[in-house]
């Protein structure tokens, strides 16, 4: 018998379960790619920029070389956008990286790292990557996060908390927390807390949403604000974000990181869709138009969602615990790929990404047919 290898805390991980590509959607349900659409990954309708198109290209010439290591001329864009030094700025591979090298520079295992009821997947993976116990802390009656529990908790764990994730929005519920909660809580974090505090949707945010999370930063030394080009600025595929930490935490970050962890043609892309506010607007305006088509739509079904201030909305689809899942399949075998959310222990519940209004309407009108029929024949 061959001895079991690697670490069991390393077994113990349950994989990340991502949306479906479309191309494995085709092959399994018989369809034509055109055909199908894809609202399962909060992914930007709108595909990348422009911009960030030709400035890639650009940048293709020199593919024969090393990236810049340092990023430097993203980093000078962004420190003149932020208001900070460069070296508060940690760029990484997707804003995931932050999140993982915050966890890895803080914690180690045997400590805690606190995250709330329905946060987003990552948080939990990062935690057990480094042998780190998860602490999950409830979430409050709208699924949002609980700070003052989630205070409570991290004060009853000692010196063995060492790191806590927020997330504004959050995903997968949309739960969007006041700017003077997020504030009462990183003020009264005990020093030896590392808090991240995970904007990737901040762009989605309405005007009366916005606050400055970069004053924070400059007040309070154990906290990181991560973000990502992701989403608003429809740089998913290239895998690029960064953190925004003081000085002394950067550097621990930068330490770990992949001499390399951010390729060329994303720092290019990420340069040129920061002055692209052309493409940010048109994406934030078709984000709210779209989401009111959907959440008008929900309505007229009447099915409950969740108020949303990301790109994307969760919608109960059923009142047992495999409507999420049976929901889910009629609406692949439509075409319609969207998010199941059992993992989050939302099995009631189904994560539509708001797309295109084309798109918005298919997946409307496949909900419509699948729900109209009587449950479980669906
Ligand atoms: C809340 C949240 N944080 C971080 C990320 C990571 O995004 P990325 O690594 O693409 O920047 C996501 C992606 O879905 C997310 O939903």
């Amino acid at each position: 018998m061959t001895k079991k290898i690697g670490l069991d805390h390393v077994h113990a991980i349950a994989p990340y379960v991502g949306g479906r590509p479309i191309s494995e959607v085709a092959r399994e349900f018989g369809l034509d790619e055109s055909a199908i659409v894809k609202l399962a990954s909060n992914e930007n309708p709108l595909g990348m920029p422009t911009s960030a198109k030709e400035a890639m290209l650009r940048a293709a010439n020199d593919l024969g070389r090393y990236p810049d290591s340092n990023g430097f001329e993203l980093k000078r864009v962004l420190s003149k956008r932020l208001g900070v030094p460069e070296d508060w700025i940690t760029l990484g591979n997707g804003s995931n990286d932050i999140l993982e090298l915050t966890a890895r520079a803080v914690a180690h295992a045997g400590d805690a790292v606190v995250f709330s009821k329905h946060a987003f997947a990552v948080y939990p993976l990062a935690t057990q990557a480094i042998g780190a116990k998860a602490v999950e802390v409830a979430a409050d009656a709208s699924y949002g996060h609980d700070l003052p529990a989630m205070l409570q908790t991290i004060r009853s764990l000692g010196e063995t908390a060492k790191l806590v994730f927020v997330a504004n929005p959050n995903n997968p519920t949309g739960s969007y927390l006041q700017p003077k909660a997020i504030e009462a809580f990183i003020s009264e974090m005990p020093a030896h807390v590392v808090v991240v505090l995970d904007e990737a949707y901040n762009e989605y945010l309405s005007p009366e949403q916005r606050y400055d999370a970069i004053a924070w930063v400059k007040k309070y030394p154990n906290l990181v604000v991560s973000r990502s080009f992701s989403k608003a600025y429809g740089l998913a595929g290239l895998r690029i974000g960064y953190g925004i930490a003081q000085p002394h935490l950067t550097d621990l970050l930068n330490r770990i990181r992949q001499p390399f962890n951010v390729n060329s043609l994303a720092q290019a892309a990420a340069i040129a869709a920061l002055g692209d506010e052309a493409f940010l607007q048109q994406g934030y305006e078709l984000n709210r138009a779209g989401y009111q088509q959907l959440t008008q739509a929900f309505e007229q079904m009447g099915l409950t969602y969740l108020p949303s201030s990301g790109n994307f909305v969760l919608v109960k689809v059923g009142d047992d615990d495999e409507a999420g899942a049976r929901v889910n399949r009629e609406l692949l075998k439509r075409g319609v790929i969207v998010r199941p959310v059992g993992n989050y222990g939302l099995p009631q519940w189904l994560r539509i990404s708001i797309g295109l209004p084309e798109e918005n309407t298919i997946c409307i009108q496949a909900l419509g047919a699948i729900l109209s029929k009587p449950q479980g024949t669906a």
